[in-house]
């Protein structure tokens, strides 16, 4: 096993393509200083094309190991199996960078892994039929442009369950040595974890905000791996919450603000616990 990774810096909901330079520029200044082991980012890192040059440059700037899942603004201007191809060819081109949508579990230390992925908001909680939400996703993502608005509730199924089924088996194939995993993730994957103002979703939102057929998959892994934790990292609402839904099943969700960068959170692993601490600094 290469060394252990320790430190952890949690950014979520970034927009990058909505800050200013100089924000940027003390953000990474206080990364660096910060000088965490590895970076982590749980989607909506900008939109289209600009998400690959944002990762080159955190790559270059901060020189470490970055490990990031996609949100749903990083796939507009695209379709979504082109986002991603691209951004996997991006991480085999500059070794920092990991898509872990694409990754095996990442070895954290000799009891801890992370795994990934991007989750999408799936209409499977709520009530997509009666919902007057309809996100820009469906004017920006190709896939939903160019198809009939009756075909895209069950496209949202199928991303969901495309998730679902990625992460499932990244859990099935963990070996029983590994008692924690950290499960970073964009869309929230139960409705006690989409956080608003302190409140939780309703049926209007909840079809776009919550990824419920990964919520069934991480409820029943915790339910058969009763002795392992399950720790998940999610954005999307931009606001944030802890829902303690098991005894081993814990979601963070994060907070962003447009035009500010955060870092969400310091994660400290240790063979038996993950900790995380928010660093008491906003930029701007
Ligand atoms: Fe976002
Ligand atoms: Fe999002």
């Amino acid at each position: 096993m290469n060394q252990p990774l320790r430190r952890i810096a949690w950014i979520t909901d970034p927009h990058f393509d909505h800050a200013k330079l100089d924000v940027w520029q003390s953000w990474t200044a206080k990364l660096l200083d910060l000088d965490p082991d590895a970076i982590l980012i749980t989607g909506d890192l900008s939109e289209g094309d600009d998400v690959a040059y944002q990762l080159r440059c955190l790559a270059e700037t901060l020189n470490r190991p970055i490990h990031f899942v996609l949100g749903n603004h990083d796939f507009y201007g695209k379709s979504i199996a082109s986002t991603r191809r691209d951004l996997i060819a991006l991480c085999r081109d500059v070794p920092q960078l990991t898509y872990l949508t694409d990754h095996p579990a990442v070895t954290l230390n000799a009891s801890t892994v992370l795994i990934g992925d991007d989750g999408w908001g799936d209409a499977t909680e709520g009530d997509y039929a009666g919902s007057i939400v309809r996100l820009n996703d469906f004017q920006l993502i190709e896939d939903f442009r160019t198809s009939n608005p009756d075909s895209w509730q069950s496209l949202l199924n199928a991303e969901g369950r495309a998730a679902a089924d990625r992460i499932a088996e990244k859990l099935r194939n963990l070996p029983d040595e590994i008692t924690q995993v950290l499960i970073a993730t964009h869309v929230p994957p139960f409705r006690e974890a989409c956080w608003y103002e302190g409140q939780t979703t309703d049926d209007n939102w909840a079809p776009f905000f919550v990824c419920g057929q990964l919520g069934r998959v991480l409820r029943t892994a915790a339910e058969q791996a009763p002795k392992r934790k399950h720790v998940v990292l999610c954005g999307h609402t931009h606001h944030d919450g802890v829902a303690q839904m098991t005894d081993n099943l814990v979601v963070h969700t994060g907070f962003s603000r447009y035009g500010s960068l955060e870092i969400e959170s310091m994660l400290s692993i240790e063979e038996d616990i993950i900790e995380l601490s928010r660093p008491t600094i906003c930029f701007p």
